[in-house]
């Protein structure tokens, strides 16, 4: 089995191997601006972690990897616009440093430029990949638009929100392992065990992101904290305070999602005491060792010997604990 340091270290070069160095350069430099501020990698490193798994070649799934970091890298920049917000990955988002008609546009172009990669799986396998591939950019797409509309709804409940996530965030997850076990040779049922073991892990990943929104290091997390608070985001911590807030605490946390709020410091001070006052972090670390429970006895059904799981067992793992 490849170490993660050696997997990452190949989408690493990989990534720096492409070249974006054309003109226009209003339309090439954010995507290279972009892809060069880092990130954890990690849709490409479950695409090549499972690729590897099955016994595949790891060289074969490469371009699948790029294209699904270019993918995500993508969703990232039209995300910014969508969501207002001004830092990414530590540094200004690229509809702040340019604007946003250049958000836009340099965004769809990395689609198009992951749509490139995709095809460059090798033959034998190529048109599956790319079903799945397409089916998972659209649902993404969905996710999205169930995020825009939740910030105004008023009716969302935890499990919408569950379904929310499940499509922004955990089906891309999902299959990029289902995509690298795919080219790697693993059987239907293999490949679909796989998928829902991402899908498991992908939730509990945006559930950690959604809290880490609330209660991180900014310098850290790289990301501004309370972005989602501001843009009254239905967040699990968001969900879950409305259901235990009772008399004053609800009558607070009405007042500070009313609308009427203009200081934002003061709104993001305000509902973090209240989440506070409920243990609405511990509750969601709570329901993140769920998903990563399902995570795992979806994985334990994959039909692999044990020791061929470990590095992706270890890098979930870690992803549970991150501050970024
Ligand atoms: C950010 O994804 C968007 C979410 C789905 C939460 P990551 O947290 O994987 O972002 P990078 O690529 O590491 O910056
Ligand atoms: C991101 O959700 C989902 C996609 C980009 C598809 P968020 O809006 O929570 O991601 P961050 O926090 O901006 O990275
Ligand atoms: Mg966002
Ligand atoms: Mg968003
Ligand atoms: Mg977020």
């Amino acid at each position: 089995m490849l170490s993660y340091n050696i997997i990452f270290e190949k989408i690493r070069f990989a990534l720096e191997n492409l070249n974006f160095t054309r003109k226009p350069e209003e339309l090439y430099n954010p995507i290279s601006y972009t892809l060069s501020l880092g990130g954890k990698r990690l849709r490409p490193v479950l695409c090549l972690m499972a690729c590897d798994m099955f016994g595949g070649k790891i060289e074969d799934a490469v371009p699948a990897a790029l294209g699904l970091e270019i993918f995500h890298n993508f969703t990232l920049l039209h995300d910014d616009i969508m969501d207002e917000a001004p830092i990414r990955r530590g540094k200004q988002s690229v509809y702040k440093k340019w604007n946003t008609n250049v958000a836009i546009l340099s965004g769809d172009t990395m689609m198009a430029l992951a749509y490139g990669q995709i095809m460059e799986t090798p033959e034998n396998i190529h048109s599956q990949v790319f079903q799945v591939f397409n089916q998972t950019a659209i649902e993404v797409c969905e996710g999205q638009q169930y995020d825009m509309d939740f910030e105004t709804a008023e009716n969302v409940d935890i499990e919408d929100y569950l379904e929310m996530i499940r499509l922004k965030t955990a089906v891309l997850l999902a299959g990029s392992l289902k995509i690298g076990a795919m080219i790697g040779g693993a059987v239907t049922e293999d490949a679909k065990n796989l998928y829902r073991f991402g899908e498991n892990i992908g939730i509990a990943f945006q559930l950690k992101d959604d809290l880490l929104d609330v209660f991180s290091d900014e310098q850290k997390f790289g990301k501004k904290t309370g972005g989602d608070i501001l843009t009254n985001k239905k967040t699990y911590l968001y969900l879950k305070a409305f259901e235990l807030a009772k008399g004053e605490i609800l009558e607070t946390l009405n007042i500070l999602f009313d609308g009427n709020q203009n200081n934002d410091t003061d709104k993001i001070k305000g509902v973090i005491e209240v989440y506070e006052q409920l243990n609405i972090k511990q509750l969601t670390d709570d329901l993140i060792d769920k998903y990563y429970q399902r995570a795992m006895s979806s994985l334990e059904k994959v039909n692999v010997d044990d020791s061929r799981k470990m590095e992706l067992i270890k890098f979930a793992e870690g992803l549970k604990g991150r501050e970024y």
